[in-house]
């Protein structure tokens, strides 16, 4: 049985209550939380910036869970900002209006009000997290959601003696929301974090004025195993991870069991998770880990290099070893060159999920929809005119795209409750089936901005709500297409509310002629994120299966600010076992803007 870290065990203690319902054995429980969001200083690099967090802690407040059990978040606002808490992950199953995706399931809750989720953890195990889900507030609201199995041990075979949250994020000291707004008006490629961070410490390789940023320190024993849970909650990077001397041993991916696999880097993009054992079996001493934000060569455009470090220390030194390891810095892991995409290919290709799901001979059968989704740039006039000058001019904004459509949130009421009451006067449409235009997608000849670049009618995209609306239970497969226009980065592509399975991934532009058959059919990894390679595509499988709104859309902040999203609407089944509820009665009224 794992243990609790102690700091987890505080938290518990002063926020959460775990109350058993009916009796031991059955083990449904409910964990029980209060979020208070607040503004609060938060120094590092000798400057104290105002952050916006829940229970005065960077990273939040871990939610612990055994499967099975209910989760229920009282959200008290005390911010400035309206907010909503997405748990990222979380299948929501007849629960979409606790998804907490702004203006998609639920107008934010306004500063002073409150909100309760409630859920449950129901059919997945393994590490998840929470983020709020208006804006860029993210940076600093989130936290871990850890979901351990019912019988109390692991379907793996060497079970762990403890869990290890390792949150991947940045440290922002900027104004997040002129951030944000920078990203809708075309992006600022000045807006950099200070740092990238492992559980909100920079680690020693930042300073200011001689005073050296906190690491965080993993005491380990030897011979011991140990379970990482690694997030990314990086508005930006996709991470490489590794510890100096030690080996991983890969067991899950977004809350879902894989085939173990062993590696000695794992690389992480904004929005996945990985459960990863670690055994101590180095020479006792000190080892850094150490994350690397990765990112595409010239002539994209670059942003510094960030790295963060933490310890992971063994208690049980030899006294003979003591004084040799105190004096000595502690060993640095050889990180990939940051410009390195291939070290990420490989590892999310040589990832395979397991044989046995459920759902698998459903996905073997007919595929009731195809989508082709061209992820991009491109840009929109300013004041909406007709036409304007592109090619990096003033007249134009930079937005990113699917399909050529930059998506645009609803300001009067979210997409879930205008699906539930009809509400006719939404201007939505239908996000199309493939781009309206076949090109090279991935011609490098299409990343530089600015005149004379072959972009030519490439460029020009529109603004619009669109949703792509499914039948109950339909079985849908999405090929994305990453496209070099104005850019060339990965995808980090989320859908709310399913897991999809990954069936394959390539370089280049996708071929059905060429690509079908190396479909992995038998054992595809199930995710609620895939990496969808830089200049390459990906393409998923999943069930419509669970009725609602759901957000899908790239996790880089910058790409879903510029419009990198949709909403995939399922239809209600035929019984009401398949059919979404009414909204809970405190669901935060829509507080319509002054024109
Ligand atoms: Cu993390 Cu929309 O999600």
């Amino acid at each position: 049985m794992s243990k609790m870290l102690p700091i987890a065990a505080a938290l518990l203690f002063f926020y959460g209550t775990v109350a058993l319902l009916g009796a031991a054995g059955s083990q449904a429980a409910v964990v029980e939380h209060t979020f208070v969001v607040k503004q609060v200083y938060i120094r590092h690099l000798c400057n104290d910036t105002l952050a916006t967090v829940v229970n005065g802690q960077f990273p939040g407040p871990p939610v612990e869970a055994t499967e099975g059990d209910t989760v229920i978040v009282h959200l008290v606002n005390e911010s400035p900002f309206g907010i909503t808490i997405h748990w990222h992950g979380v299948k929501q199953r007849l629960t979409c209006w606790a998804d907490g995706a702004g203006m998609v399931t639920q107008c934010p809750i306004q500063p002073n009000s409150t909100f309760t989720y409630r859920f449950k953890v129901d059919g997945q195990e393994g590490t998840l997290w929470w983020h709020s889900h208006v804006y860029i507030l993210r940076a600093t609201l989130h936290g871990i959601i850890i979901i351990r199995p019912k019988s109390g041990s692991y379907p793996f075979k060497n079970q762990p003696h403890m869990d290890v949250p390792i949150i991947i994020s940045e440290w922002w000291q900027r104004d997040l929301m002129k951030v944000d707004r920078n990203f809708s008006n075309g992006g600022n490629f000045d807006d950099n974090p200070a740092g990238s961070t492992i559980n909100g410490k920079l680690g020693d390789q930042y300073n200011c004025s001689g005073v050296v940023e906190d690491n965080f320190v993993l005491n380990v024993e030897r011979g011991k195993t140990y379970l990482l849970r690694l997030v990314n909650g990086a508005l930006f990077s996709e991470y490489y991870f590794k510890v100096a001397g030690h080996k991983f041993t890969v067991v899950g991916a977004d809350a879902n069991y894989i085939t173990p696999y062993t590696t000695d880097v794992v690389a992480i993009a904004p929005g996945e998770t990985f459960d990863v054992l670690m055994v101590a079996d180095a020479p006792p001493c000190r080892y850094y880990m150490a994350t690397l934000a990765n990112q595409p060569p010239l002539p994209d455009p670059q942003i510094p290099v960030f790295v963060s470090r933490g310890i992971v220390q063994y208690t049980d030194i030899p006294r003979a070893d003591a004084d040799r390891c105190r004096d000595q810095p502690p060993q640095m892991p050889e990180m990939p060159n940051q410009h390195d995409t291939m070290t990420t290919f490989y590892f999310h290709g040589n990832l395979s999920g397991l044989p046995t799901h459920p759902l698998l001979p459903q996905l073997r059968g007919r595929v009731d929809e195809h989508l082709f989704i061209s992820l991009g740039k491109g840009t929109i006039c300013r004041e909406d005119k007709p036409s304007c000058k592109r090619g990096g001019s003033d007249e134009a904004i930079e937005v990113a795209y699917m399909n050529n459509v930059s998506f645009r949130l609803p300001e009067k009421m979210s997409l879930l409750e205008a699906r539930q009451y009809g509400a006719n006067d939404m201007a939505v449409q239908e996000l199309p089936t493939r781009p309206p235009r076949v090109f090279n997608f991935t011609d490098p000849a299409l990343i530089p901005v600015g005149p004379g670049v072959p972009l030519e009618k490439l460029e020009a995209t529109r603004k619009a709500t669109t949703v792509r609306r499914f039948k109950h239970n339909a079985t849908v497969e999405v090929v994305f297409q990453s496209t070099a226009t104005m850019q060339s980065d990965s995808n980090p592509m989320h859908l709310h509310g399913h897991d999809f399975f990954v069936l394959a991934q390539g370089h280049g532009n996708y071929d059905p002629a060429k690509h079908v058959r190396i479909y992995n059919l038998v054992d595809p990894l199930l995710k609620n994120t895939v990496q969808v390679p830089r200049i390459g595509w990906a393409v998923v499988r999943f069930v419509a299966d669970n009725p609602g709104a759901w957000f899908m859309h790239c996790h880089f902040e910058f790409h879903i600010a510029m419009g990198m999203a949709t909403v995939f609407e399922v239809a209600n089944g035929a019984t009401p076992e398949d059919t979404l509820p009414p909204p809970p009665s405190d669901l935060p009224k829509c507080i319509h803007k002054k024109e």
